[in-house]
């Protein structure tokens, strides 16, 4: 028995022999199709996600959140040794690294959140982790190094660990971000205890993300947030350490 299918679109028969109008978009017996159209099932929708992060990562055009590097506002220093200049080096390539991951978490996140306004919260502040990575970017270019090549895989990681924090609900999913928020400034003051005194370039870039940092944080505990448990805070940190080992050498 045929039936209207009220598609229409390129390659469509409008009229299909079926079971059910829809029929037509799923191939049915009798068709003449030349394209199907489905909807996306999670798993299309994570692998869009990360095909477009790794994109993301990779634009050094794409628009910013709106905010200036900070380190523009600083006179140059003198010139680092070459040795310094190595050491600082791997330490902003570590806050890169980090700030990829910080995307992806809050990607993940926010691709299964159920709350539109906690979806908004989370993409708001990953395009802010995006200022973050541009300003770690064009200070690793001015000490003449380069980005963690490693950052396909911490992407990756992290967007499937955002996801899994996002699937347990929102109010975890806030709790995660509070967590994370809270571990990334104590690690961020730690840097900036490392830095030398004349490096006021990375100074002023790890200063003002501990702000936005503490922010995040503070925003995702008013929304909300549940408090971890230690274990999983624990295995957030040794997670983090990895990192930090991996992105400071390669
Ligand atoms: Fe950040
Ligand atoms: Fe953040």
């Amino acid at each position: 028995m045929e039936k209207a299918c009220g598609h229409k679109g390129q390659g469509c028969p409008g009229i299909v022999a079926g079971r059910d109008a829809r029929d037509c978009h799923r191939g049915a017996p009798g068709t003449k199709l030349t394209s199907m159209k489905r909807d996306m099932t999670p798993a299309d929708r994570v692998l869009a996600a990360l095909g477009r992060g790794l994109a993301l990562a990779a634009d050094r055009n794409a628009p910013l959140a709106g905010r200036g590097n900070p380190a523009a506002r600083t006179p140059p220093a003198d010139a680092l040794d070459a040795a310094t200049r190595r050491e600082v080096a791997a330490l902003m390539r570590v806050n890169h690294a980090g700030e990829v991951a910080a995307q992806a978490l809050y990607h993940g996140q926010a691709l299964v959140a159920r709350d539109p306004a906690t979806r908004q919260q989370l993409l708001k502040a990953a395009d802010e982790e995006r200022d973050h990575l541009r300003w770690c970017e064009e200070r690793l270019h001015e000490l003449d190094d380069h980005p963690s090549r490693l950052q396909p895989l911490w992407y990756a990681g992290s967007l499937a660990i955002g996801a899994a924090a996002g699937l347990a609900g929102d109010r975890w999913s806030l709790g995660f971000i509070d967590e994370t928020e809270r571990q990334v400034s104590e690690h961020l003051g730690e840097h900036l205890r490392r830095l030398p005194e004349s490096d006021g370039r990375s100074r002023a870039i790890l200063e003002q993300m501990r702000r936005d940092e503490e922010r995040h944080g503070r925003d995702a505990r008013e929304a909300g947030g549940r408090p971890l448990p230690e274990p999983v805070r624990g295995l957030m940190r040794q997670v983090a350490k990895v990192m930090k080992f991996g992105a400071a050498r390669i």
